[in-house]
């Protein structure tokens, strides 16, 4: 199990504990995190899955040329964006990601 901390653009962490050989996005999935789009399912066909790995870079798996084409499309882009379908959890941790505010689709938000 490897610590991943998932900070949402408004600031909120949630820590939760991953799999090894899991990816980032399934982390999230699993746990409830809001804020990761995911359109294509994982495919590395979408970049909605973007987000920022702020820690724990080295343990997470390298990005593939696919993945680097893909995330190229991300607004935002940094030197530390993945497309989290396709970083999976490699290392002993702790990772910490963060979620973008514009992966959030304001059309599926449900109004509160
Ligand atoms: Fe589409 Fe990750 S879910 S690229």
């Amino acid at each position: 199990m490897v610590k991943i901390t998932y900070i949402e653009f408004n600031g909120t962490e949630h820590i939760v504990d991953v799999e090894t050989g899991m990816t980032v996005m399934e982390g999230a999935r699993d746990n409830n995190i809001p804020g990761i789009e995911g359109d294509c399912g994982g495919a590395c066909a979408c970049s909605t899955c973007h987000v920022y790995v702020t820690q724990g870079m080295s343990d997470c798996s390298e990005a593939d040329e696919d993945e680097e084409d893909r995330v190229e499309e991300a607004p935002g882009l940094q030197i530390n964006s993945r497309l989290c379908c396709q970083a999976v959890v490699e290392g002993d941790g702790p990772i910490v990601v963060h979620v973008p505010s514009w992966n959030r689709n304001a059309v599926k938000e449900v109004p509160h």
